[in-house]
């Protein structure tokens, strides 16, 4: 199917299983006054759901004298499993829109890990839109025509374009590979267990505000990776990093992918074969904190300083609260990952992405 249905439950873009390509977009809202927002998320609704469709934004009035209602560049193509899921940043909850006492409690910034080295040009935002599709001029188009339905309203904060293998190069959808080279998403929870889903992704009513239930918190992190080291670092100390073998991903010490992870096996000589310090064993840790990441490369062109690749991975993960599952998570793994040697947390944002709305509502309807 080419087309998933922009109404429902919960918005698409979540459990949806990956697209091809992502194009994340944070925004700052410029005007003030509850009025403007919902005039926004109105407006961005009715798109949303024709973009989704593989409709236009708008029906043309055929006005030489004005400029076409949308832009035109995906005329024609097919809705590419097009979603579009959005969020409000914390700083949305404020007084400019009066939303001061809806924000949720545990919904903040998130504090600040062990070796971060944030810029400011890839944090934050009132709103962030995660735009995915199985074609990237479908994805432009649609932030695009949802930057221009801004205008005057909200401006673009920060944008990320990214990637993964595509369908056609992968006919059998086997787990994509990040850009170190190893299977990343393997651990997930499985997405078609609703009981799951709602333990690990959608916020209930009696998690705090009733508004966000059926919604979720997404965490994005700029993770830029020192390639250039990495790729001289040995196939042994890379599995170890990782605590999973490069070719078939299975656990060190396992022979198939999805084998179980058994933290405490060791080696003849007594050695754990997942090291307790690689990234597996300590995200995993007794299993009791997950999360669904949704993660995809990306390639920011390169760092004419250095002469190297700006390339890393835009890590997004879904969770029902940020501060009981990704914060200790990310604490954990900040203080004593091996896989820190290689990377670089570069941006961050956080938001609260609402739950779905119907053909008669809108998205963020909720808040007001
Ligand atoms: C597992 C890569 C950052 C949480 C994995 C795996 C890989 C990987 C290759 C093993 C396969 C799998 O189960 O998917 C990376 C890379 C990162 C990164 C390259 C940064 C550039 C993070 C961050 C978090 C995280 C920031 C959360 C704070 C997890 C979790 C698992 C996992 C929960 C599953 C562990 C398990 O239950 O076995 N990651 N990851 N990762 N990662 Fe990451």
């Amino acid at each position: 199917e080419e087309r998933i249905p922009f109404y429902g439950t919960h918005q698409a873009g979540i459990i949806t299983p990956a697209q091809n390509f992502i194009y994340f977009a944070a925004f700052d809202m410029t005007a003030t006054g509850s009025k403007a927002l919902q005039k926004l998320f109105r407006a961005w609704t009715a798109a949303a759901a024709a973009m989704s469709e593989g409709q236009p934004v708008g029906d043309e009035s055929g006005n030489y004298n004005l400029p076409p209602v949308d832009t035109g560049e995906s005329a024609g193509l097919s809705p590419s499993r097009l979603t579009i899921t959005f969020g409000a940043g914390p700083s949305l909850f404020d007084d400019r829109f009066g939303l001061g006492a809806k924000r949720p409690p545990s919904f903040t910034d998130l504090p600040a890990f062990n070796g971060d080295q944030l810029e400011p040009q890839w944090c934050g935002g009132d709103i962030g839109v995660q735009v995915c599709a199985d074609d990237m001029q479908v994805a432009f188009h649609a932030v695009r025509n949802l930057a221009r339905l801004a205008r005057g309203t909200a401006v673009l904060r920060w944008v990320q374009e990214g990637f993964q293998r595509t369908a056609a190069a992968d006919p059998k959808s086997g787990t994509p590979r990040n850009l170190l080279g190893f299977k990343d998403g393997t651990a997930n929870p499985a997405v078609t267990n609703d009981q799951e889903m709602n333990k690990v992704v959608w916020a209930q009513s009696s998690d705090g505000p009733s508004w966000m239930a059926g919604g979720s918190y997404m965490a994005v992190r700029r993770i830029r990776m020192r390639i250039e080291i990495w790729d001289r670092s040995t196939l042994k100390d890379q599995e170890d990093t990782f605590g999973r073998y490069r070719g078939s991903g299975a656990p060190l010490g396992a022979v198939n992918e999805f084998d179980p992870v058994d933290l405490t096996a060791k080696d003849k000589s007594g050695n754990l074969m997942i090291p307790a310090d690689s990234h597996v064993a300590l995200a995993r840790g007794d299993g009791s904190v997950q999360i669904l990441r949704r993660s995809y490369s990306y390639s920011g062109g390169m760092d004419l300083k250095t002469g190297q690749l700006d390339a890393g991975l835009l890590f997004i993960s879904f969770q029902r609260d940020l501060f009981k599952q990704f914060v200790p998570l990310q604490q954990k793994l900040a203080k004593n990952d091996r896989l820190n040697e290689y990377i670089l947390h570069v941006g961050s944002a956080v938001f609260a992405c609402f739950p779905g709305t119907s053909k008669n509502g809108y998205i963020g309807e909720v808040l007001f």
